[in-house]
């Protein structure tokens, strides 16, 4: 068993990235080097009114600087009082904690679905396969939000040279309508390549994903959220079905699972 880590460190850089929208950095954070895509942390606030930890995917690593990055979006108090946090801040952080994606086989194109929020994992995920030497040109990276301000980091993202197509709610940006149409399309017009899903974003994005999934025999791995209050699989807080029976811990057993695990 991993040993379990809490290490004070420092919020070093902070950007607003609009639209309730943050990108922090975190250093001096010796496990930098541990992370990987798909991995959380658990961030104590400095606070006597939020009690739990919070959980953040990785975002970005830069392990030779011990840098981790997370990028998050104002929901409720938790991340309202991280928002407030100025330059130089302690924060303590818990991890890096759960199971991490699998990149795909050599001859797999990569499709990597974000919706909202849940991009900042699959943005390391297209990251680290192009470290990696996968040809940037083989990821789709289709990315899901209400209107254009809710697509954050398109200029980076596109600087991978993945294949970005934003889908937007309204037609503000990119293509109208759910992202997971556009995936459909997608797949339904490349039938025959080798392919394989990545999601992660809101409960009905991912049952969509899933379900695309099963209906294409495409393989894959969802991330999904869940209350977290121990994040290190004690309290059962975080429990999910099984489609073959029995329950997992998102923060344990997860919180990435194969398409067709979890009953969503
Ligand atoms: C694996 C994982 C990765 C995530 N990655 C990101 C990310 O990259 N970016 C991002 O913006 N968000 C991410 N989240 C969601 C994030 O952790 C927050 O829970 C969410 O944004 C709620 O925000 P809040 O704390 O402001 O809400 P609040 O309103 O403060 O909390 C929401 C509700 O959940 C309860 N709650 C909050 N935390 C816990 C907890 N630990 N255990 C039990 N109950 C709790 C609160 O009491 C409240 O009722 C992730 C969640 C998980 C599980
Ligand atoms: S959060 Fe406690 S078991 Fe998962």
């Amino acid at each position: 068993m991993t040993k379990l880590t809490c290490e004070d460190t420092f919020l070093i850089k902070r950007r607003d990235l609009k639209n309730n929208y943050f990108s922090y950095v975190f250093r001096p954070y010796s496990r930098a080097v541990r992370c990987k895509p798909g991995n959380f942390v658990h961030i104590r606030l400095a606070s006597s009114d939020v009690y739990f930890r919070r959980a953040m995917s990785v975002a970005s690593v830069n392990p030779d600087r011990e840098e981790i990055e997370i990028i998050f979006k104002i929901f409720g108090r938790g991340t309202a009082l991280l928002a407030g946090c100025r330059r130089h801040a302690p924060v303590n952080i818990l991890g890096p904690l759960g199971n991490a994606f699998s990149f795909p086989r050599k001859n797999e194109k990569a499709i990597i679905v974000g919706g909202g929020v849940g991009f900042p994992p699959l943005l390391f995920l297209a990251s680290e396969m192009i470290r990696k030497g996968y040809p940037p040109g083989d990821i789709e990276f289709f990315y899901g939000g209400r209107r254009s301000g809710e697509i954050v980091e398109r200029v980076r993202i596109r600087r991978l040279g993945v294949n970005l197509r934003p889908v937007t709610d309204d037609g503000s940006y990119g293509r109208k309508g759910l992202v997971t149409e556009a995936v459909e399309d997608y797949v339904r017009k490349h039938a025959g390549e080798r392919m394989r899903l990545y999601g992660c974003g809101p409960a009905a994005m991912l049952k969509a994903m899933d379900d695309l999934g099963m209906k294409y025999h495409l393989p894959g791995q969802l991330s999904l959220e869940a209350p977290m209050p121990c994040g290190i699989g004690v309290c059962l807080g975080c429990v999910v079905p099984l489609r073959k029976g029995g329950h997992a811990r998102v923060c344990r057993d997860g919180p990435v699972f194969n398409i067709g695990e979890v009953l969503l």
